[in-house]
């Protein structure tokens, strides 16, 4: 070769991925390790290699000629579990923190005390808030077992507003002419309380102040700006002359003329004077089909866009719970939300279980989609677990009750129970999964519990398939080898872009008779709080390896899907817990992440048939080495470099069309030469849908929420061999009709 002779644009090449990183990559560590004559033929082979592949259009063809493999009915699903405030501060949509107190002892987080000034003397209290240690002028406020925890506002001097101010999840949101619904247990009365028992244990605290109340009169409750200057909407109750808790119940109308926004607070105020004790505050705005304790519309409606087939709940880690007293309680998230209190979550906060069981299976039907149960199997995060025998026996119980619960029939226990909630019908289940993540139990225990609640089920349920936590591939060492072998193995993946491309087509070798494979969590975990563009590049990358093999993975899902978005305030914490999640909202508004998209087109772009794919010249970049954690010795050897492929694929169809999936995970444009086979004609005239961007950090986010949506085109002269340019950073989608 004349190297005199190369033009510049030839060379540039060079400058590009896949060649630049590679030619990095040898200038920086792998030449200076060698020898010079070593040194001269390592580099006349890059250059071999440069240019065998730069002189090859890589090839896909498509053999639509076979029928044999079908893709799973439910290959795309949802996972969800309470992290990063999915359901309290997300998806359900209640719209009051800390509505029965208990999220802290210390202090009513959430909370604050309105008055104009100091001079009008007021004051709030958590009452009842430590259970182990309630001062006896604190007890008998119980509501009930759930309601335990109240909030005391004492008003000293009368003509003065005074109330109590809720700020919501990191605000409470309004807009014009929308109705909500306020709820809240208050009592009022004076200073001389319920009488102790003779003798008893006298009060810890100064009493308080003497106060003439217990008059029946007016409560006023309002929408408003924080600074309480701009009033929303307004209504009043009319409290009733008894030392007892009653519940109060009004809507609240804002105008037409207000100004969206979610820097509002929920106020209950007086300018009467009294001690009122407040429990169990409630607003909800509209939610999804209106369906009382329900869901946020906007969310519910990305989640049906994205067409799920099933949703894995509760858990994840909130399955398990943080110790085995908070393991999901399902049995307490049943019936009125009054009966509820709520329990230790897994990721730092307290969920209220106002989404409870019934409530995840409404959920499920409200969009769509099967459950896939995850029932509570012995296994707690801080590492403790139940031993399999006559001590799991309880666990097993509960597992079959929540089962009957879902689809027994109204004349079972527990199936009435759903009736009563007002589900006469049973929920549709074929999967149940028995706990979550169980490699972390290092006692070697999951395969006696497996096996223990496997048979229960099986002898109750023979229809429903049980999958195992723990999966041969990714935990050789630790299979579940007693009794029959576990049909459905969920597997579970957090990897970042590199990761993603170099792993695309693990699923390509699994031994096809050996249990099918549920992906049960899965995600490119690049870009915070919500994941960016080279993370769904990295996410299609995969799932173009899951759809292929989808006679064999047949049920998938990235985790985790919400984020609310929040940092820190001066009175509540950051929102979220994971970074990179799929979905991202604050109070207001909602966006989907690139890969949210990327989710919403593989699922909506499916065919019922795998499509077998073979291809030629596809080019190969090489993997930077992986930056080495803060404070390890360094390396004395550098990590042998490896090249991982730069575009991905995978095909299905149905009667009419062929779906083709390419995804280019390089920075510049790619064309591909694509060909058909055991097909006469094709249409002329195609879709494509492109997720594309510029840079791989590029991202979608609450203040900018569509910098990266898809685009969906006609494209031109399709035929049975065409060409097709792929865009730089860039999932594409290509709809093709076939003639008859
Ligand atoms: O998705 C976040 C967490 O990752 C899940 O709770 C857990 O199952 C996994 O470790």
């Amino acid at each position: 070769m004349n190297f005199g002779t190369l033009s510049t644009e030839w060379i540039k090449q060079f400058l590009r991925p896949p060649f630049k990183p590679l030619l990095q990559f040898t200038v920086q560590y792998a030449l200076p390790t060698l020898k010079p004559m070593k040194k001269q033929f390592f580099t006349a082979c890059l250059l071999a290699l440069a240019c065998t592949a730069l002189a090859l259009t890589p090839k896909l063809t498509l053999d639509l000629s076979k029928q044999d493999l079908k893709v799973s009915p439910m290959l795309y699903g949802l996972m969800t579990e309470e992290i990063n405030h999915s359901y309290d501060g997300g998806l359900y949509a209640e719209l009051i923190r800390n509505r029965i107190f208990k999220d802290n002892a210390t202090t009513p987080e959430a909370w604050s005390l309105v008055q104009p000034d100091t001079s009008a003397n007021a004051s709030i209290k958590l009452i009842a808030a430590n259970p182990d240690n309630v001062p006896n002028d604190e007890r008998r406020h119980a509501i009930n077992g759930a309601l335990t925890t109240c909030l005391r506002l004492s008003v000293p001097k009368a003509g003065i507003r005074v109330g109590i101010a809720n700020e919501g999840y990191w605000g409470i949101p309004v807009k014009p002419s929308t109705t909500y619904k306020a709820s809240f247990y208050l009592k009022g009365t004076g200073s001389a309380q319920f009488g102790g028992r003779r003798g008893g244990q006298q009060p810890q605290t100064p009493p308080a102040p003497v106060i003439e109340n217990n008059t029946a009169g007016p409560i006023t409750v309002t929408l408003e700006s924080p600074d309480g200057k701009t009033i929303f909407a307004t209504g009043t109750i009319d409290l009733a002359k008894s030392n007892l808790w009653k519940k109060y119940e009004l809507t609240l109308t804002t105008g037409s003329a207000i100004t969206a926004t979610k820097d509002a607070r929920f106020v209950i105020s007086t300018d009467r004077t009294g001690l009122y004790y407040f429990n169990l505050v409630s607003l909800f705005p509209p939610t999804y089909n209106n369906r009382a304790n329900g869901n946020r519309i906007d969310l519910t409606q990305m989640l049906i866009d994205m067409k799920p087939t099933f949703l894995r709940f509760p858990g994840g880690n909130y399955l398990e719970g943080p110790d085995f007293a908070n393991a999901f309680p399902w049995k307490t998230t049943l019936g009125p939300i009054d009966n509820r209190p709520g329990h230790k979550g897994s990721w730092s906060y307290r969920p209220t279980d106002g989404m409870g069981l019934y409530e995840f299976l409404m959920w499920c039907e409200e969009i769509g989609a099967e459950p896939v149960l995850g029932v509570y199997a012995g296994y707690a995060l801080n590492g403790d677990h139940v031993d399999a025998g006559s001590l799991l026996k309880p666990y097993v119980d509960d597992a079959l009750d929540e089962i009957e619960y879902v689809m027994g029939d109204a004349k079972s226990y527990w199936g009435a129970k759903r009736v009563a909630d007002g589900h006469p019908a049973p929920f549709k289940l074929k999967y149940v999964e028995i706990g979550n993540e169980d490699w972390f139990d290092r006692s070697n225990s999951y395969d006696g519990r497996f096996a223990q609640f496997r048979e229960a089920i099986d002898a109750k349920y023979p229809k429903l398939t049980c999958i195992s936590t723990i999966a041969d591939a990714q935990y050789p060492t630790m299979k579940v080898t007693l009794g029959k072998k576990a049909e459905v193995l969920d597997e579970h993946y957090y990897r970042n872009s590199w990761d993603m491309f170099e792993n695309a087509s693990q699923y390509d070798n699994y031994d096809r008779k050996g249990p099918k494979i549920f992906c049960g969590e899965w995600a490119t975990r690049e870009g915070v709080p919500t994941s960016n563009l080279i993370a769904a590049i990295g996410d299609a990358a995969w799932m173009t390896g899951m759809e292929r093999n989808s006679d064999h993975v047949i049920m998938s899902c990235y985790a985790p899907l919400f984020v609310n978005v929040n940092t820190a305030t001066a009175t509540a914490p950051k929102a979220w817990q994971w970074d990179s999640d799929l979905i991202g909202y604050n109070a207001m508004n909602s966006y989907g992440s690139p890969s949210y998209y990327v989710q919403k087109l593989f699922s909506e772009y499916l065919g019922n048939v795998i499509v077998p794919m073979t291809a030629s010249g596809i080019p190969k970049q090489v993997r930077p080495p992986r930056p080495q954690r803060p404070g390890a010795t360094p390396n004395a050897t550098p990590e042998t470099p490896k090249s991982v492929p730069t575009l991905f694929y995978c095909a299905t169809k149905d009667d009419r069309f062929v779906y083709l999936k390419v995804v280019n995970a390089l920075g510049t444009v790619q064309p591909v030469e694509i060909s058909l086979i055991g097909v006469g004609k094709v249409k002329s005239e195609g879709t494509l849908a492109v997720i594309k961007g510029m840079k791989p950090e590029d991202t979608n986010s609450i203040t900018e929420p569509t910098k990266i949506v898809p685009v969906i085109t006609k494209i031109k002269g399709v035929a049975v061999s065409f060409k097709q340019k792929l865009a730089p950073y860039s999932v594409n989608i290509l709809k093709l009709e076939i003639v008859k």
